[in-house]
């Protein structure tokens, strides 16, 4: 294990996926990590434990980014147990499927309560204590979902377009006092993302998208099964924790998903949206007999 960092970080979305990569790699490196995720703490804390050394220190907190008062308590008992905060890694989120017209209210307000307002949550709840302390990172988990609005993941997208603009302006507010922002834009990546996605429930066969949305998640679904596993994020993650100026934002993932963030900002929009069209199977006027969807690479 490498020399220990004593900086303490608060990892959301723990249990599972980016969240728990993260941790158990920064407790590997000898940061002091609080994995938080709705599930019981001493079992969350229980099965990362198993994974690492005993000389690594993680703790454990429940937390349901949906509620407040369950954030503040958690805050609370990290103030508490660590007498500090130098970073908070915000990975709690999920995915929804379905056409945007077929959405509904309560659907939609799901999805931005957890993975806008959640995100928003924890940030005010963790900003009294890094701007007391004069120093602090918030890193903020995106996606390259929330560079281009992807089909039927409209309200994904917008969840996390909406998390990129509260980053920028964020960042702004709080760098005087010594706390910086960070976004990390994922591409696709082997985690329990996909099988945990939401679907839309009127996205039934009475839907007139039903035929265009199944072709659509089949390439995002093959695309994410066949993404790396998280851990490149974890390391990027240390980086970013370790790194005196460390940038606003950094992409991560396939070379095709990230050189298509560069594409769209020299197309012109209606060149770019042909390209993921095309990509996403939505010119065909109905499934290709036999050949439903290979899952080519995005570019
Ligand atoms: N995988 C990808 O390809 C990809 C790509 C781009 C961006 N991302 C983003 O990366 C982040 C992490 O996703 P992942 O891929 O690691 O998915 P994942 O494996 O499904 O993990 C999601 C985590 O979020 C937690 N979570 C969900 N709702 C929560 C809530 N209300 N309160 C507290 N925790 C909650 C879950 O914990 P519990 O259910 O145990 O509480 C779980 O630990 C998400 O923001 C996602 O949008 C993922």
């Amino acid at each position: 294990m490498a020399a220990r960092n004593p900086d303490v970080v608060l990892v959301t979305g723990a249990s599972s996926g980016i969240g728990r990569a993260c941790a158990l790699h920064l407790a590997r490196q000898g940061f002091h990590v609080f994995a938080a995720s709705r599930r019981p703490a001493a079992e969350l804390a229980g099965q990362l434990r198993a994974l690492l050394p005993p000389s690594s220190q993680l703790d454990s907190v429940t937390m349901d980014v949906d509620a407040d008062a369950s954030v503040r308590s958690a805050m609370t008992q990290v103030e508490t147990a660590a007498g500090r905060l130098d970073a908070v890694v915000n990975c709690a989120g999920f995915g929804i499927g379905g056409a945007i017209e077929d959405t509904a209210d309560e659907e939609a307000h799901a999805i931005l309560q957890t993975n806008l307002l959640g995100t928003l949550r924890v940030c005010r709840a963790a900003l009294p204590i890094l701007r007391r302390q004069g120093k602090g990172t918030l890193v903020l988990v995106s996606s390259i979902g929330g560079r281009m609005g992807l089909p039927f993941q409209g309200l994904y997208s917008a969840s996390k377009f909406a998390v990129e603009g509260l980053a920028e302006s964020l960042s702004m507010e709080v760098r005087g006092l010594g706390v910086r922002v960070v976004l990390i834009e994922p591409g696709d990546f082997q985690t329990g993302f996909t099988d945990r996605r939401a679907r839309v429930r009127a996205s039934n066969e009475e839907s007139a998208y039903h035929e265009a949305f199944e072709r659509a998640l089949a390439v995002i679904e093959a695309d994410e099964r066949g993404g790396s596993t998280p851990e490149p994020i974890a390391r990027l993650v240390e980086r970013i924790l370790l790194s005196s100026r460390p940038r606003l934002r950094y992409t991560i993932g396939p070379l095709p998903e990230r050189l298509a963030v560069h594409l769209k900002s020299i197309l012109p929009g209606r060149a770019f949206e042909s390209v993921l069209r095309l990509y996403y199977r939505l010119n065909a006027s109905r499934p290709a007999c036999g050949s439903h969807v290979s899952g080519g690479r995005r570019g």
